[in-house]
Parts: structure tokens; sequence; C-alpha cells
């Protein structure tokens, strides 16, 4: 944090008396803080609270000090936003682009990493337009920490209390000591199973969740890197602070990556992706009339082959997923799809690979000795990765 220019923007919730504490933690770890009010918030904690603790000017509407273009300027003063507490209110005006007050213009003018603190009463937390409006922030980069269960300033217990400062300030600190050796580099990772029609109500498709390959974007996210994280459907909330492209089938998938891959520094194949498609998908639900019911496969592109054969400057990782024989078929993918990395695991083990938070992998290179990792979380061997991928 030491000389970091920290914008903090404090919104109009009763939690804005946390912020304080919180930028008492940034100023004792040497950060630079300006303070962000809106109207609202001033009614809560006033701006001389916040002048005094941050030692700074503190910005708010119609504050004396306000230039014409300062929201520009402290835009470009800014490394990291901080808005503790975010109201339903500024979440809503931030996820749609409006600027309609002095924070949100400021905001709206950052063009750097931003953390977002939602708290608020657990009816509104749960309240439709409010989480469509987290999740468009999300896919939009921002940093989100979810909100505690807790006892609420209505007098009961519920989902939307703000965590501690010092809780606050760990995330923040986490997200930004990772090193930024992936920043200017464009990351494209896959995630997730594709799914292939049988008929309007039936596909096939295999047991991947998407938390290996989300782990692999959070990852290059903290480390810096634009990262496109093109996902089969998942029930994760994508918190990777990755741009999400939703797609189904593997030609979807075929698609997205090779509308990318000219660009891309780096692709990272961790999707388990469906091999065949049924030929001709039934047009109306297939009725159970016959004892047996056949249906006629065709083999789908081989995605990651073909970014191999196309390769010019990019790294390539792929994964393997195996039953068995997992050295012997992991090495064979890594020379036919003319990998850079491999990533080889154990599917038929219930405690790794498919749908676990833990993994267990072999790291296979050209020319290079394998590297077996030890039984940890998905994070961790994501973070292993990018160390392998950037090694040399
Ligand atoms: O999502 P989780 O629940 O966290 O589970 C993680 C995982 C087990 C899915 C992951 O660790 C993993 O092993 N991903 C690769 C799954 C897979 O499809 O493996 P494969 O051995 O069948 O394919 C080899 C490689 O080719 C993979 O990188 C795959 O993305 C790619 N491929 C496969 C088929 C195809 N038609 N096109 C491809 O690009």
């Amino acid at each position: 944090m030491k000389n970091m220019h920290v914008a903090v923007c404090v919104t109009g919730g009763i939690a804005a008396y946390k912020a304080v504490i919180f930028i008492r933690k940034l100023i004792k770890a040497n950060a630079e803080v300006k303070v962000i009010m809106t109207e609202e918030a001033a009614t809560f904690v006033t701006p001389l609270t916040f002048k005094t603790i941050s030692r700074n000017q503190v910005y708010y509407e119609n504050s004396q000090q306000q230039g014409i273009v300062e929201h520009v300027e402290l835009a470009k003063w800014t490394d990291i936003a901080v808005i503790i507490p975010a109201t339903a209110n500024t979440i809503g005006k931030l996820a749609n682009g409006i600027a309609d007050n002095f924070a949100t213009t400021c905001l709206i003018a950052m063009n750097c990493p931003k953390f977002i603190v939602p708290a608020m009463n657990d009816k509104m937390y749960d309240n439709q337009a409010v989480q469509r409006n987290l999740k468009q922030l999300i896919e939009d980069g921002y940093h989100m920490l979810e909100p505690d269960t807790g006892f609420l300033a209505e007098g009961y217990d519920g989902k939307g209390r703000m965590p501690e400062p010092d809780t606050i300030f760990k995330w923040v600190s986490d997200i930004i000591a990772n090193k930024q050796d992936l920043k200017g580099k464009r990351v494209v990772v896959t995630a997730g199973h594709t799914i292939e029609a049988i008929d309007p109500v039936r596909y096939i498709t295999n047991h991947s969740s998407g938390k290996m390959g989300f782990a692999v974007a959070r990852n290059a996210v903290q480390r810096g890197a634009d990262v496109t994280l093109i996902s089969g459907p998942s029930h994760l909330i994508n918190d990777t602070g990755a741009r999400l492209i939703a797609i189904r089938t593997t030609a979807q998938m075929y698609e997205a990556v090779k509308e990318r891959y000219s660009d891309a520094d780096i692709v990272i194949m961790s999707a388990a992706v469906a091999d065949y498609h049924v030929i001709q998908p039934a047009k109306q639900k297939i009725k159970k009339t016959g004892k047996r019911l056949t249906l006629e496969l065709e083999k789908n592109i081989d995605i990651l082959k073909k970014l191999g054969q196309e390769k010019k400057a990019q790294k390539l990782v792929g994964f393997a997923a195996e039953t068995q024989n997992l050295l012997e078929n992991g090495q064979q993918k890594l020379i036919n799809k003319n990998l850079d990395l491999l990533v080889a695991n154990d599917v038929s083990r219930s405690d790794i690979g498919f749908g676990s938070d833990e993994n267990e992998v072999i790291f296979m290179r050209p020319s290079k000795e394998n590297i077996n990792s030890p039984k940890t979380n998905k994070d961790d061997i994501a973070k292993m990765i990018f160390d392998l991928i950037t090694e040399d």
C-alpha cells in the first residue's frame, strides 16, 4: 500500500462509520487517501471526520475545491478505488453508467482496479435488480466483497452487513499484493462444460463445474491481465474480475476463442469440451416409444488442437482429464496439440478434478521434467500454471 493513491468512495449507508476505521488502516499502511462522499453519506458521517482521518481534502457535492474537470483529475490521480459502503442506489447507477453526482462521475471516469463493498438490508440485497446490477459490475471488472450475515441495523440477523474493516483491508491488500507480471497481457480462459442438444429438453454434457477455469481467470486478473473468461453454463458467480462470455455448445466456444486468438498472449483451455454433437437434434421432445434409442453423433472440432496448429506467439495451455494412463495420455496431448504447458488430472478421483474445490495435477512441458503438484485448492493450481507459463 506504500505511496499508493487510494480513492475511498463513501455512499449513504449506516455502515459509513466503518469507512473511517478502514481509512485509518490505509493511512497506517502509508497509502495516500482521498475521500469522495455522496450527499447522503454526509448525513451519516461528516466530511470533517474524513478530512481529519485521511489528512486530505474530501470531495463531495458542491465542495469548494471542485474545479470544472476535478473528477477527471481525481480519476487520473487514483491507483485504486474502494466503494465502502456501496448502497443499492450507487450500485445501480454504476452498473448502468449513470453519472449524476460527483462520486459516480469520478468512478465512471476511473480506469483503475475498483473494489466494491455492498452493504444494505437483507431484503434489498436479495432484490433481483440489485443482484443483476452486482453481477454486471463484476462482469465489468469490479472486485466485489460479499456482505456478511449478521446483526443488521434493522435489529435482526440477515445477509447485507458490511464486513469488518480488517477483513476489507486484507481483501484489498491480498488482491493488489499479487505480482503484476501479466499487466498488459491478454489472457483467454475457457471454463466449465459445453452442452450438445439431443432434443429441446435433453442434452449431452459432462461434470465440469467451472471451478478450475474460474480460478485460472481469477489469478490472471489478480496478476494484472486483461482476461476474457469463456464459460459454458455454470452455477458459479463470476467473482473473478474477468469479462465473461457465456456460451453453450462446443461450436460457440470455438467461435468465441477464435475471435480472440490472434490478439491473445496466453490461452488456457480448462473447459471440459463435449467431443461429439448429435447430428440432427430433434425439433420436438423425443417420445419414449421404443425400448432403445440410437443417437447419431459427429465429432466436434478439437478447439485446442486447432489453436496449436495456428499458434504464433501465443502461449498455449491445455488440460488432460484422464481416468487411466495419465502420464502417457497427457504426454500425447502435449505433443499432438503443440502446447507450451499441459495440466494433467485424474478425473476418476472424487476428491479432485470435476466439481471439487481441490485438484492434484502433473504439469508437463516440452523437453522439461514433469512437475507434480501437491493436492491443493484450485486457486493454488491456477497460480502454479501462471508461475510456470511466465517462467521463460
Ligand atoms: O470445472 P471443474 O469442476 O473445476 O473441473 C475441472 C476439470 C476436471 C474440468 C479440469 O481440470 C480439466 O481437466 N479440464 C479439461 C477437460 C477435458 O476436456 O479434457 P480432455 O482431456 O478431454 O481434453 C484435452 C484438452 O483439449 C482440454 O484442454 C480441452 O479443453 C481441449 N479440448 C477437448 C475437446 C475438444 N473438442 N476441444 C478442446 O479444445
